[in-house]
């Protein structure tokens, strides 16, 4: 692989690259998803109940943001609550009489994420339901909802489901977006033994098989290190 060249021209060391990656990251967060006290309340938050910091970065957020400003989605569901981070970003760029209906398995990470939203004042715009997400899937299926965005952000060995409860779930023109679909670039490794790689592997074996879909990869570096989202559409 060629070494990396900065703005100055310099070859940069994958160590520098990374630093580079982040730096940008943050430049362009302070930029277009500056911080404010919800979304510090939120962190601090989580921090104290310690939640693990996996959440999207603050530049990862406010694409999910950008996106349902562009989709204007009435109905988004959220597979992986955590403390709700990603929740607000979306949460905040609902159209009127949008909502977000959100799974959590940790009851303390539910917990935790309700009061996050409370605080926030999105409470309101937010069905938080707290179980395993396979069990919750399919009453929300019989609740014959349809959802115009899934976020599907929960455990990675189960996302070939989460594919499949998506569709069920989905309808044409319906955004589906999958995160940590990189990893480190551990994704191209088919003798890889993590269940998560496996499970995000074939997850995309789905995706690509599927005709009902249109699907890319969005790669990101930065503060949260190398991964990616996959991002598809449902035709029909
Ligand atoms: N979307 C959040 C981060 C989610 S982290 C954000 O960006 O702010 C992944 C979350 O999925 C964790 O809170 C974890 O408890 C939850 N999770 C793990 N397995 C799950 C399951 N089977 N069903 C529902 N949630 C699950
Ligand atoms: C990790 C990051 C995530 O965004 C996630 O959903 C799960 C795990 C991690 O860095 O371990
Ligand atoms: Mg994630």
């Amino acid at each position: 692989m060629a070494p990396t060249k900065s703005g100055s021209g310099r070859v940069l060391s994958r160590k520098r690259k990374e630093r580079l990656w982040t730096e940008v990251d943050r430049y362009f967060g302070n930029l277009l998803a500056p911080s404010d006290a919800q979304l510090e309340a939120v962190l601090a938050a989580n921090r104290a109940a310690e939640l693990p910091a996996i959440d999207v970065s603050p530049l990862q957020g406010k694409f999910l943001h950008v996106l349902v400003q562009m989709t204007r989605p009435q109905r988004v569901l959220e597979i992986g609550t955590l403390g709700g981070y990603s929740t607000i970003w979306m949460a905040r760029a609902l159209p009127e009489g949008g909502r977000i209906v959100t799974l959590e398995f940790n009851p303390k990470h539910a917990e935790v994420a309700r009061r996050n939203l409370e605080k926030a004042g999105l409470l309101d715009r937010v069905d938080l339901r707290v179980g395993r997400a396979l069990d919750s899937l399919p009453v929300l299926s019989s609740e014959a909802d349809r959802f115009d965005l899934i976020f599907i952000d929960a455990d990675k060995p189960s996302n070939p489901q989460y594919l499949e409860w998506a569709l069920k779930l989905s309808q044409p023109g319906s955004t589906i977006v999958v995160d940590n679909v990189v990893r480190d670039g551990k994704v191209i490794d088919p003798e890889s033994a993590e269940p998560d790689i496996q499970g995000t592997r074939r997850m995309f074996e789905m995706m690509a098989a599927d005709p009902r879909l249109s699907a890319t990869v969005v790669q990101n570096v930065g503060v949260k290190g190398y991964d990616g989202f996959a991002l598809a559409v449902v035709l029909r």
